[in-house]
Parts: C-alpha cells; structure tokens; sequence
C-alpha cells in the first residue's frame, strides 16, 4: 500500500502490512493475533507529524474511527466528544457552528482529533490541554480501554505521556473536550490581534478569531496539499535567563518569550533564518521561504533528505548559537 497520500510530508513510503481501523474490535483482533500482534506498530492518524522513510516494516494501523456529539453539559462546561478518526479542523468548525466556542485559536492545524493529545497541539497561545478533559485509548499491553484524564496525560509544551512512557502502547480512540460556557477570546498573540485591527473587527467573536487564524496561518505555512510538509520542524527551544543574556549581548535582535518558569523559549525560525538556511534546499527537501521552522517537500522528497537537512540546519544553529533544536515529528 502506497503511503504517498497518507502522509502530509507526500513522502511515497510502501507499507507491506496495512490496517484502516474503523472499530474498536479491530484493535483487539490485532492484540489476539500472535501473528500481528508482535510486529512493531504504525498508529497512523492524518500523517501531519511524521515522516516516513521508503518501506514500513511495521503494522500500520490507519485511525479511521468516526462521529463526534455533545456528551453532557454542566453549569461550567460543554463536554464535547470526537472519534480518533475525525479531522481536527473540521472538527472545530462544528463546534463552532453548534455555539461552542473555545478551540477557535487551534483552527486549521492539519490531523486528526486522535493525534492532537500525542503532541499537545498549540498555536496562538492555546494549547490543547487548556480545553481538554479526557480520553479514551485502547491499551495494547492488557487490551482494555482506558480513560485518562488531563493530570494523566502529562501534558507540556509539544509534549505528553503519549510520546513519553505510553508511546506505541495506547491506540487513542475518542478525546472529551471541555468547551467553557463563560468564553473570553484569547488574544494574547500579536499577529491575531493586529489582524483583528485590520479587519477593523472590534470584540471579536469566536468564528471571527477562527477566520483570523485561518488567514495568518494561509499567510505563513504552507499548504500540505501543496507542498508537502509536517508543520514546524522543530520546537521552540527554551533556554535559561543568563543564556538569553548573552546571547543578547551578541544578537540584539534575537526573538524571545519569557516563560512562567523565568527562563526564556526562543524563536527556532530567527534562529534558523539566521544561519541563512531559509528558503535553501538540500536534495529535495528544503526549509520554507515564508517560515523557516518549516521544512518542506520540494517534490519527491525522501525521508532520508529530509533527516539530513534537519541535521544540518541542528547542527549550523547549534554551531552558531550554541543552542539545541529538538526535532518536533517522528521518524518512522
Ligand atoms: N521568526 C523569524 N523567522 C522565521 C520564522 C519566525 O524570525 O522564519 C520569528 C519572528 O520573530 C516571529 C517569531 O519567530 O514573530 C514567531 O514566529 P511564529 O509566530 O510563526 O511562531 P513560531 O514560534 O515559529 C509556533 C508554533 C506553530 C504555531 C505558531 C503560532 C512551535 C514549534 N510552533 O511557531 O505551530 O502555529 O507558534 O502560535 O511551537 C506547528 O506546530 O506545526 C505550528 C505551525
């Protein structure tokens, strides 16, 4: 089976062993099987954070799970439920359009509801911890399903249980959201709020910021139906306050945010555009003109260029500035 279409990177992987889930019995059928159950396993969700190198070895296992509802409410929340399988964007689109704001500043970020939890998704100063309140997940080490609630996940900056300790071994199958009945827009970031001013929108509602996001992001990234890529290449490394200091000393114009934990995450983009890798190519993988923390495929990109680049452009930030870059997706 051709992964070309499965992956947002349009990396042409072969996957010898291939599963579409559409129902919990499936996994469990995997889990029965000694034939299939002790291969090495692929959970593929919308393919928006890996990339894939030319054969799969492993079993993948396409989450196709579908439906969402409304699951209950209370004085405080609207509990909000998707299947693992449910496109994120179309997702919170729906919500929206059924009055229940409150994911309008995660609008448009490639996936699915299922991968979303694995990597905390965030942008525009929310993350998905903010609005989360459980999920459930079939465990393949004792076959049952299990709910876990947000104190479970461990959830952090592009980080949770998920890409820790449970990594490989939770199938997430449907993710409860706590949508607020009291909303406040969240418009903490710059870029939302000058286009706001812009559109000449005054307190903004949630489909509005919805469509603010929607255009930064068609400004910035690029298109995975166009040209392949997996979203920011790497995180935003955090460094400590006398780091910062003297890389300030050196760079006046270096980005920085300060954390709650009073160090200070810097932007990996500046760091990379700095070293002058943006818009360049290695190969057929090259970092994107308009965001350099974005690499992309330039046409029949494959995983082993792409690994490459993001290594060298580690390596020339970290020759430059001393500074780490972790790599954001997985490489299978
Ligand atoms: N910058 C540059 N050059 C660049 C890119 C960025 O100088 O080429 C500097 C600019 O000063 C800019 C600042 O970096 O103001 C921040 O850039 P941006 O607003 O684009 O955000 P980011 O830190 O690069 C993060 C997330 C994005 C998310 C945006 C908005 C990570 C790894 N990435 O990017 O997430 O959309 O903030 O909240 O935290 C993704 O994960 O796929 C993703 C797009």
């Amino acid at each position: 089976v051709s992964l070309q279409k499965l992956n947002t990177f349009g990396i042409a992987a072969q996957a010898k062993l291939f599963l579409p889930v559409i129902e919990l019995a499936q996994l469990q059928a995997v889990r029965n099987d000694p034939s299939l159950s002790q291969l090495p396993r692929l959970i593929l969700g919308g393919g928006s954070n890996l990339v894939l190198s030319d054969q799969i070895d492993a079993l993948v296992l396409h989450m196709c799970l579908q439906g969402k509802k409304l699951t209950s409410d209370d004085a405080d929340f609207y509990y909000v439920t998707a299947a693992a399988g449910e496109n994120w964007h179309e997702f919170v689109q729906w919500t929206l359009a059924q009055g229940w704001p409150g994911l309008e500043n995660l609008s448009l970020i490639p996936g699915t509801v299922g991968a979303a939890p694995i990597q905390n998704i965030g942008a525009y100063g929310v993350e998905i911890q903010d609005v989360f309140h459980s999920l459930e997940a079939f465990d393949f080490a004792t076959g049952e399903v299990v709910t876990l609630d947000k104190a479970a996940c461990l959830f952090s900056y592009r980080d949770s249980i998920f890409k820790q300790s449970l990594r490989d071994r939770m199938v997430i199958l449907n993710v409860t959201f706590a949508l607020p009945k009291m909303w406040h827009p969240r418009l903490a970031y710059a870029d939302v709020m000058k286009w706001l001013e812009q559109a000449q929108i005054q307190q903004a509602n949630a489909l509005q910021i919805s469509q603010a996001i929607i255009a930064i992001r068609q400004a910035k990234l690029p298109d995975p139906q166009l040209i392949g890529n997996a979203g920011s290449f790497f995180k935003n490394p955090v460094v400590s306050a006398s780091i910062r200091h003297a890389l300030l000393a050196q760079y006046p114009d270096l980005v920085s945010y300060l954390q709650p934990s009073g160090d200070f995450k810097l932007a990996a983009g500046w760091l990379i555009e700095q070293t002058g890798w943006k818009g360049r190519s290695l190969g057929a993988a090259g970092v994107y003109e308009k965001q350099a923390l974005v690499l992309v495929n330039r046409g029949h990109a494959t995983g082993a260029e792409v690994k490459l680049l993001a290594q060298t452009v580690q390596s020339d930030v970290l020759k430059k500035f001393g500074v780490e870059l972790e790599i954001e997706p997985n490489f299978y």
